[in-house]
């Protein structure tokens, strides 16, 4: 997806309705961040969203961690005019930067984190502008903090990744046809589908879309100073990996 794209009102709105439709793991995975959270229910606690969108995960920290800030980064003001209002019950214990993962969101951080977290985004960066993302968020996080990434994923075995796109797809086609995916989102998931199908040809034809294979990811984390880099989960395109500072 270009970054156009994500910065569309009605991509911003038909995604934020359909999120747990197009990810077919989009609860599951937030209860698996939430057994990552290196602090307790009662502790004040400062948790980093890279790329958080409109906010669903962000809302689930807030009430589920009385006592903790989230600072919500994303690049789109759609999605942040979205979270904005989703998390204004929380008032000051909800931080929106609108920022590029690219750029020098760090700078802009009130304060450091216990917990960076992200869902669905970094694989919109270069492996190169992951390294800086990486680097980044470990500086970040105080001593003893934690770094958690669930995102799409490469396979090595280019046929099989190629088979699980097309499931993906079939089972998004299936949900486009009961109705249960917004009209405006059409053009976005073609968009997907040529782009993850051209994951193996030249970078002009792969925009934004960069996954990595997990292995990849966590040598990356490593070369970024993160202490036992660990893939926790993977089903299908989906991974979780954690890494400690
Ligand atoms: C698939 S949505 C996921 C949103 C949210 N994490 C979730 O799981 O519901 C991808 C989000 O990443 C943001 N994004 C994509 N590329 C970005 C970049 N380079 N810098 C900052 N945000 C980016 C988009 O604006 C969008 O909000």
């Amino acid at each position: 997806m270009s970054e156009q794209g994500w910065n569309q009102q009605e991509i911003a709105t038909g995604f934020d309705q359909a999120a747990d439709i197009l990810h077919p793991y989009y609860h599951v995975l937030h209860d698996k961040l939430f057994e990552l959270f290196p602090f307790k229910e009662k502790d004040s606690a400062v948790v980093v969203d890279l790329g958080g969108g409109s906010g669903h995960f962000a809302r689930k920290v807030l009430n589920e961690f009385p006592k903790a800030t989230l600072i919500l980064i994303d690049q789109s003001e759609p999605f942040l005019n979205i979270a904005r209002r989703r998390l204004a019950p929380f008032g000051d214990r909800a931080l929106f930067l609108c920022s590029n993962l690219q750029d020098n969101w760090l700078s802009k951080l009130p304060e450091k984190a216990d917990i960076v977290v992200s869902m669905s985004a970094i694989h919109h960066l270069t492996d190169q502008e992951k390294d800086t993302l990486f680097h980044r968020s470990y500086y970040a996080l105080k001593e003893g903090g934690r770094f958690a990434n669930t995102d799409l994923f490469y396979e090595e075995n280019v046929t099989y990744f190629k088979e699980l796109v097309r499931n993906w797809m079939a089972t998004i086609k299936q949900a486009q046809q009961n109705g249960r995916i917004p009209k405006q989102l059409d053009k976005l998931l073609l968009e997907w589908k040529t782009q993850m199908l051209a994951v193996t040809d030249g970078e002009a034809n792969r925009r934004n879309f960069f996954p990595q294979t997990p292995d990849k990811q966590i040598d990356a984390l490593a070369g970024s100073s993160f202490k036992h880099p660990k893939m926790t989960w993977r089903r299908e395109l989906w991974a979780l990996l954690v890494a400690d500072k």
